[in-house]
């Protein structure tokens, strides 16, 4: 179904067609005064220019043209050479019946024929995930939502950050602990044990142990990057323990995503393109894209056009180990030979942007990218009121897991507040929590554009009122419980819809922008425009809501065609929700 922006565009397109000028000069675009109009077309002053002739008279023409069409009950001229354009009753009542029965709900189908991969941000084995991997994962689940709504075929990979030093570190500091020697004499050549020698709480207390011996001595760092370097090269007893860090890391991993209702394809890892490594690098070394430099390997990618310094991408460090630059460009490699895809979105902080663009670069020197698009959709920093990255009271980094407890918390103290499912049993109220904690975490966070910070405020976010998450659950939930008061026989009453009002127009008129709003959101990857467009909808609806009687309108086809409104907002409503990752609970 197309929506009705472009179909109003494609008629005032072949107007200006008509009128002997490109069909572009058509677009229609939602009018920047609703109090006059509901939509414009601005079309008529480029014509003149390019006709070297007077405004007015071109979209005199055009106007008159319009003006034929049954589909406007209004088309007039404003200012210098705009056109002011109303919809008819008529044709919106017929479209809402369209958008009634589209499954879909008229969404767009951008992605028709095409594969995103969605890189969800690489968390790091053996450390918990904090609040910096909640955006990755918030973010990139919304963004997969969306993409594959809008007709794409969607691919998600974790992207384990798994190969990296704080392997060597851990693997070095167990050998100190002497927790496990076995995995550590050279004569020994397995097999290894089945069962983990640490849990994911030992590696949760081993690894910052770890990390703080590397920094406060020398002799323990290079320790580190020689037990990176053994690893990498398949020394089999660290091998058999990197093995035990990734399962022990997985089962925790999964909770986290798991509460968050975050989820992706693919268990994929840095690691698991270390056989790709060795022969890319030769062919880069081979064609002289990659050359040796103090003992490193790199490529360099700087262009003469930078206006800021551009360092070479490292491949191989001087004692040997690879970085995760290294993996990303084998990834890419091994991205495009397993699933082709038309765009990789790389759904990582910020402040990774150099090194994207030096894998990215490095890519499309050696011709490793096929048909892909590389694009990076970095996002800014969650923030305490400080104004420094989100930290708990102690100062540490906030747990994920910990943070989602936090707000479940906070948010059944709201409903308590409210006199909410205060006489649900406990099981329920508790579900109804723990749904609104996450949908005031991420509504919150989805909300500003990704590239902003923003500073974590879980009162605000778990209001009930204003821009919020729970503020939408809480519209859903009133919506569901006017249709389950309705009277059968109102939606089955016949197809008659009569709009009489400028709110139901108005509501009407946001419903069936939502193709719009998808196609935008997809276009910028930026679901904050999904957040604006359903908390508009939300606000309209309400003025709606007020303004007007439904289930007690004495006249039949009012009544029905107002539970028919709610019925859809309900239903366009809980879809965006859906795209942004938020459940809504039956009733609260
Ligand atoms: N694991 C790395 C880190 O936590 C980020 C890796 C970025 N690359 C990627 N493909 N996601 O710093």
């Amino acid at each position: 179904m197309t929506s009705l922006l472009d179909e109003l565009s494609a008629i005032a397109g072949e107007a200006f067609a008509a009128e002997g000028y490109p069909t572009g000069l058509g677009t229609v675009q939602p009018s920047d005064r609703p109090d006059l109009a509901q939509f414009q077309c601005n079309g008529a002053l480029p014509a003149a220019k390019i006709a070297k002739g007077n405004p007015r008279a071109i979209v005199d023409k055009i106007a008159t043209r319009l003006k034929a069409n049954p589909i406007f009950s209004q088309v007039e001229i404003a200012g210098p050479g705009f056109i002011n354009l109303d919809v008819s009753d008529e044709a919106l009542a017929r479209r809402m019946g369209a958008l009634a029965t589209d499954e879909c709900l008229g969404a767009p189908e951008t992605g028709k024929g095409k594969t995103v991969l969605i890189d969800f941000g690489g968390a790091n084995v053996a450390k918990p995930m904090h609040v910096g991997h909640l955006r990755s994962s918030v973010i990139g689940d919304s963004l997969q939502r969306l993409f594959r709504a809008d007709g794409w075929h969607t691919i998600s990979d974790v992207h384990l950050g798994d190969w990296g030093l704080q392997m060597g570190q851990l693997i070095s500091e167990i050998g100190h602990r002497g927790i496990a020697p076995i995995y550590f004499d050279p004569g020994y050549t397995g097999p290894y044990p089945q069962e983990s020698p640490v849990s994911m709480e030992d590696l949760e207390e081993i690894y910052p142990a770890a990390s703080a011996a590397c920094k406060a001595d020398t002799a323990r760092l290079q320790e580190a990057r020689r037990a990176t370097a053994e690893l990498q090269v398949g020394r089999p007893g660290y091998r058999a323990l990197w093995e035990h860090f990734f399962k022990v890391s997985r089962v925790g991993l999964e909770r986290e995503w798991d509460s968050l209702g975050a989820h992706f394809d693919l268990w994929k890892g840095e690691a698991s393109v270390e056989p790709l490594i060795a022969p890319m690098i030769e062919d880069l070394k081979a064609r002289g894209l990659a050359v040796e430099s103090e003992g490193a390997v790199i490529v360099p990618v700087a262009e003469p056009t930078d206006k800021k310094e551009m360092p070479p991408l490292i491949l191989v460090k001087s004692d040997g180990a690879v970085l995760y630059g290294t993996t990303d460009l084998a990834t890419v490699i091994d991205r495009v030979k397993s699933h082709d895809p038309d765009l990789i979105l790389y759904v990582v902080d910020q402040r990774q942007h150099t090194h994207f663009e030096q894998v990215f670069r490095a890519a499309r020197k050696a011709g490793y990218c096929g048909k892909a698009q590389l694009e990076h959709a970095g996002f800014g920093t969650m923030n305490g009121p400080d104004g420094k990255p989100f930290k708990t009271r102690a100062g540490g980094v906030m747990k994920l897991y910990d943070l989602i407890a936090m707000a479940t918390e906070e948010a059944e103290k709201r409903l308590a507040e409210a006199g909410l499912a205060a006489e649900y049993p406990e099981e329920e109220r508790k579900d109804i929590a723990r749904k609104i904690g996450i949908a005031a975490l991420k509504f919150a966070d989805l909300s500003n554009h990704r590239t902003s910070d923003y500073v974590f405020d879980l009162a605000r976010f778990t209001r009930f009122e204003g821009k919020t998450g729970p503020y939408l659950q809480y519209a859903a939930v009133r919506m569901q419980s006017i249709l389950n008061k309705a009277d059968s026989a109102d939606f089955t009453r016949g197809e008659r819809v009569v709009l009489h009002t400028p709110e139901e127009r108005g509501l009407i008129l946001q419903l069936l922008a939502l193709p719009n709003a998808m196609a935008g959101a997809e276009q910028n990857r930026a679901p904050n425009i999904l957040c604006d467009y359903v908390f508009t909808l939300a606000q309209i609806f309400s003025r709606f809501y007020t303004a007007h009687h439904i289930l007690s309108e004495k006249d039949d086809a009012l009544r029905t065609t107002r539970l028919a409104l709610v019925g859809l907002t309900l239903s366009v409503l809980t879809k965006v929700l859906t795209l942004l990752g938020i459940e809504v609970p039956k009733r609260m």
